[in-house]
């Protein structure tokens, strides 16, 4: 039998791991993943054509190219789906005041926090931007990453915020991580409407969403409901019009105080609540019954030294489909790695090695609108692929405080390798 020309196949794995589906995978289901030992995966042009036994594949298909995977274990490129990433400069003083007791909202009311950010964001050049993320999306990248949802913020002026924008739209055009931009105005109010929300709300609603909305330089609209930033109302009435001129919704809510923003979530039809610490029961339930995604991010408090955490396994057993995320940014969380995410996801809510795999990969892709394309290893998805040195998707969470990556390969094209020996 004539055998299929096929651009690359990947080989020499221990095993393969991937959740299967189009979308997000809830409750007990999390916790399937197939495996496939000594999986391997033919690719061409850029997409995955099948997932099977080595033997299998080479007795179909005739690769231009091998990939050799040294016995390590094949996973679905990870999936941030909550992420920072357009700053500059970096508030370690403020990681230190909190060492010493500070809490986030304390730096936050004396003019610290997300707004010492926005100063640096608004006196950096789109060039020094672009530098600054560049180097960023290349960390993601060699740690595993492939996709990232990646929020504005740190503008928050019309101008500044399309500049951030602009810097992420630049970057994906230059680079190998898919991008999902998100326009997030309504991070923080800003020193020169400081007392003056309402008139600060104007601005986004009047001046910022109709610029973003017709530049197409965001997909998603996000608000921080928080009693020191913006309240249910002011991220109801953004979020209408956000939805009214097409952008889909994504919410940071009930993170440092119950406010109930995950029944707002629910009752606006949310792609995504995230952050999540003082949810209740109330707030999940209308989440699972909306559909809407919990993007967790159990890394947040540890960081911010703040003791209440996410319900993530009571979460997954109401139903839910929870997402886990770096929350990646200079203020509450400077982490990029999902490998680390997933440990504290085992550590911190009980999250088994198959739910964890789910909740950085099918899940946050599904959260992000691209749950056919992406997320998961088989037949018709993008060949987004993380090569691993490690033995079993198991060791994935279980193996603290090192990057797993071994190699990755974008969309079929290798765009990270690590030699695995040090000479
Ligand atoms: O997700 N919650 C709001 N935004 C970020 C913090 C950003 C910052 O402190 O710079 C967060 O935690
Ligand atoms: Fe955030």
């Amino acid at each position: 039998m004539q055998r299929q020309a096929i651009d690359l196949l990947v080989h020499g794995a221990s095993e393969l791991a991937t959740p299967l589906g189009q979308g997000a995978r809830s409750g007990t289901d999390m916790d399937e993943v197939q495996v496939l030992d000594q999986g391997a995966v033919a690719v061409h042009q850029g997409y995955i054509l099948a997932c099977g036994s080595e033997a299998d594949l080479r007795a179909a298909f005739e690769p231009t190219e091998c990939f050799d995977a040294e016995g390590g274990t094949l996973l679905p490129g990870f999936v941030d789906a909550h992420t920072h990433p357009v700053f500059a400069g970096t508030r370690e003083a403020e990681f230190e005041q909190r060492l010493a007791g500070a809490r986030y909202t304390e730096i936050a009311a004396a003019g610290g926090g997300i707004l010492s950010t926005v100063k640096g964001v608004r006196s950096a050049s789109r060039e020094e931007l672009l530098a600054l993320l560049l180097t960023r999306l290349d960390r993601f990248l060699m740690l595993g990453t492939t996709t990232i949802e990646a929020k504005s913020g740190y503008g928050l002026t019309p101008e500044d915020e399309i500049k951030s924008l602009e810097v992420l739209r630049d970057a994906a055009d230059v680079h190998a991580l898919d991008i999902v931009p998100t326009f997030l105005g309504a991070h923080a109010i800003p020193d020169e409407h400081k007392g003056q929300k309402a008139r600060y709300v104007e601005v986004v609603l009047q001046e910022m969403l109709p610029l973003v909305a017709e530049s197409n330089l965001a997909e998603y609209c996000d608000v921080f409901v928080e009693e020191h930033t913006f309240d249910l109302e002011d991220a109801r009435r953004i979020s209408r019009k956000a939805q009214e001129l097409g952008l889909g919704v994504r919410l940071h809510v009930d993170q440092l105080s119950p406010l109930g923003g995950a029944q707002l979530a629910a009752e606006l039809g949310a792609a995504s609540a995230d952050h999540l610490e003082w949810v209740d029961g109330q707030g999940m339930a209308a989440m699972a019954e909306a559909g809407v995604a919990p993007v967790l991010c159990p890394l947040v408090p540890l960081f911010l030294g703040e003791s209440k955490e996410a319900p993530g396994r009571a979460l997954i057993d109401a139903g839910l489909a929870p997402v886990l995320s770096t929350d990646f940014n200079p203020g509450s969380c400077y982490l990029q790695s999902l490998p680390e995410v997933a440990s504290w996801g085992a550590l911190r809510y009980g999250f088994q090695a198959a739910e964890g795999l789910t909740a950085i990969t099918l899940n946050a892709a599904a959260s992000l609108g691209r749950g056919a394309s992406l997320g998961s290893l088989e037949a018709g998805k993008q060949a987004d692929i993380c090569v691993t040195d490690l033995p079993s998707h198991r060791h994935l969470a279980y193996e603290l405080g090192r990057s797993p990556v071994r190699a990755v390969i974008k969309a079929g094209r290798v765009v990270f390798h690590r030699n695995s020996r040090i000479l």
